[in-house]
């Protein structure tokens, strides 16, 4: 009986044993029943533990499905090497963009046999050894940016991300903060010349008027004035590529300005070339440094000109009109500002010239940028200063052999069209009307007294806002006009300005500055000075100015 309980215990349950025995027998009996129960309960709980096992591997399975799910969503690749090169996942839905087999078994396949692939490799064997790897590697247009890192365990992991539209919105980026600071130095080297050049010119222009002078003086002195003319027009170019030369703003009619501009511009195309206009009479105004649209106009038709030479059939086409533009459209523009999307005027010139590549057209706004001469290049970069000025967009269509329009767009403006004075002054001063010269630059305050002396004005000076104020305030009513500088040490333009308006407040002052006239009168509130000369500034230009600011009131 002892040994069948000690059997059964044990979990033979084939033993058998007969039944004659005694009370102890029975105790050693239930004994064994409850072992058997325990060992019975044990299996129960064991197949409990096998059920909740098979769930949490079902669960896992399910986990695992999700996550490649998402991995393979990733804007990407990634993937895992074993320790022979062989591919164990490979996930993102960049893959079939990036690997060189569409299902790449080993490393090998995964960018082909080509350099990018022996350097993928070279790559992936160094992780191996511990080293995190960065490399570019470059599929058809793609750029993409592939790291690869050791996994614990033997083995790398390597992601690879297309970075092709990040690079060249940096590129873009980098090139318009170029661009940029071009043009602050372009800006600034502009102003001080400007200062020089007024010496320069205001000088030779009085020196040529002398009668006494031999032929052959005047003809020398006339080829000092051209050449500082040609040089103040380059500064003219590099103060509008800097944004800085935005003058007088007025309503103006774009077609109105281009067609009185034709004589001037048929003088300047080619010999050879036809030139054609369609003017849109119904344009609704632009407010615009008319001055500035001419130059923008010009250096168009100036390329178109370039462009068709030598051709015997050459055709440039001037066109005014409107269009409605959606922001979309506008994004295509050379001029990387945003613009709203909304009625624009336009004038566009086309030429059936030798066109541009796409790497000229790319480069063609950069200063200095051109395929005709050394040291030339300005035209386009001026355009795009004067364009961006204006809160206009430029639209550039070229090809090769197949000409170019270049189309300039500027919003419409909500102010009505201004009249422009017809009637220019044809005054002498008289020795009565007192002029205060205020300028810091000893050679542009001694070619201003010069120039208005020769004319007849009786012409004051000062250096600084400091002393014109000490002049100018001993007997303000004796000085019918002041000429001020914007920038001066100690005491400026504007100050000077607002400490004479103060005294008195109808003062006649005639702004003068290299930089431009928005930069001036923001900084005047309510009615500011009476009127605004660019430098650098003619004699004839100043002695205009003057004499219209200065015209009996009957006139
Ligand atoms: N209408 C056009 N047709 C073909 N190429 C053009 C045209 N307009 C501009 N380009 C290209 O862009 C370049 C830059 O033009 P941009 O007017 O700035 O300089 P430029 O004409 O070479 O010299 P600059 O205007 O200073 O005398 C030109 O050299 C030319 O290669
Ligand atoms: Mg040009």
């Amino acid at each position: 009986m002892e040994r069948l309980i000690t059997e059964l215990a044990v979990g033979n349950f084939s033993a058998r044993g007969d039944l004659s025995g005694s009370g102890d027998q029975i105790d050693a009996i239930v004994a064994g029943l409850n072992m058997l129960a325990e060992d019975l309960a044990s299996g129960e709980a064991s197949r409990r533990r096998a059920e909740q096992l098979n769930e949490l591997n079902v669960r896992l399975d399910a986990g695992r499905a999700r996550m490649e799910a998402v991995l393979h969503q990733l804007p990407a690749v990634v993937w895992t090497v074993g320790r022979h090169d062989e591919i164990t996942e490979l996930y993102g839905s960049g893959v079939a963009r990036f690997t060189a087999h569409p299902e790449p078994n080993v490393l090998q396949e995964l960018l082909g046999n080509g350099p990018e692939g022996e350097a993928l490799v070279r790559g992936h064997r160094a992780a191996a050894k511990g080293e995190t790897q960065r490399l570019d590697v470059e599929r058809g247009e793609h750029v993409w940016s592939v790291s690869v890192e050791p996994l614990p365990g033997g083995g790398c992991v390597g992601v690879a991300v297309d970075v092709t539209e990040t690079r060249a919105e940096a590129a873009r980026r980098e090139h318009a903060q170029k661009l940029e600071s071009l043009g602050v130095l372009a800006g600034g080297i502009a102003h001080d010349f400007n200062n020089l050049l007024v010496g320069i010119l205001g000088n030779a222009s009085v020196l040529v008027g002398a009668p006494e002078l031999k032929v052959e003086t005047r003809r020398t002195l006339q080829q000092i004035e051209t050449a500082a003319k040609r040089a103040s027009e380059l500064t003219r170019q590099l103060l509008a590529y800097s944004g800085k030369g935005r003058f007088l703003i007025r309503s103006h009619d774009l077609s109105a300005v281009v067609s009185e501009m034709l004589d001037l511009l048929r003088m300047s195309v080619a010999k050879t070339a036809r030139l054609s206009t369609h003017f849109d009479g119904d344009l609704l105004p632009v407010e615009a440094d008319v001055t500035q649209l001419r130059q923008v106009v010009m250096n168009l038709i100036t390329n178109a000109s370039d462009a068709v030479e030598g051709m015997s059939d050459g055709r440039i086409e001037i066109r005014t009109g409107t269009v409605g533009l959606s922001d979309h459209e506008l994004v295509a523009d050379e001029t990387l500002d945003e613009l709203p999307g909304g009625d624009y005027v336009y004038v566009a010139i086309r030429d059936n010239g030798r066109g541009m590549t796409p790497a000229q057209q790319r480069r063609m706004f950069e200063p200095f940028f051109s395929t005709k001469a050394p040291g030339r290049g300005l035209g386009m970069a001026a355009v795009l200063g004067i364009v961006r000025g204006h809160s206009g967009a430029l639209l550039v269509d070229s090809a090769p052999d197949a000409g170019t329009e270049v189309r300039v767009l500027l919003p419409v403006a909500d102010a009505p069209l201004h009249d422009p004075d017809a009637s220019f002054p044809n005054q002498i001063g008289s020795a009565s009307d007192r002029v205060l010269v205020v300028d810091d630059e000893e050679l542009v305050r001694d070619v201003a007294r010069r120039v208005l002396e020769s004319a007849g004005y009786t012409v004051h000076t000062a250096v600084d806002g400091v002393e014109a104020m000490e002049v100018w305030s001993r007997r303000p009513d004796r000085y019918r006009l002041v000429i001020l500088d914007m920038t001066m040490p100690r005491m400026g333009g504007a100050e000077t300005y607002e400490a004479m308006a103060a005294e008195q407040p109808d003062v006649l002052v005639l702004l003068t500055s290299g930089y431009n006239e928005q930069d001036a009168t923001n900084r005047f509130a309510g009615s500011g000075p009476a009127a605004f000369l660019p430098k650098p500034w003619t004699a004839d230009e100043l002695l205009g100015q003057v004499a219209e600011l200065l015209r009996p009131e009957d006139d």
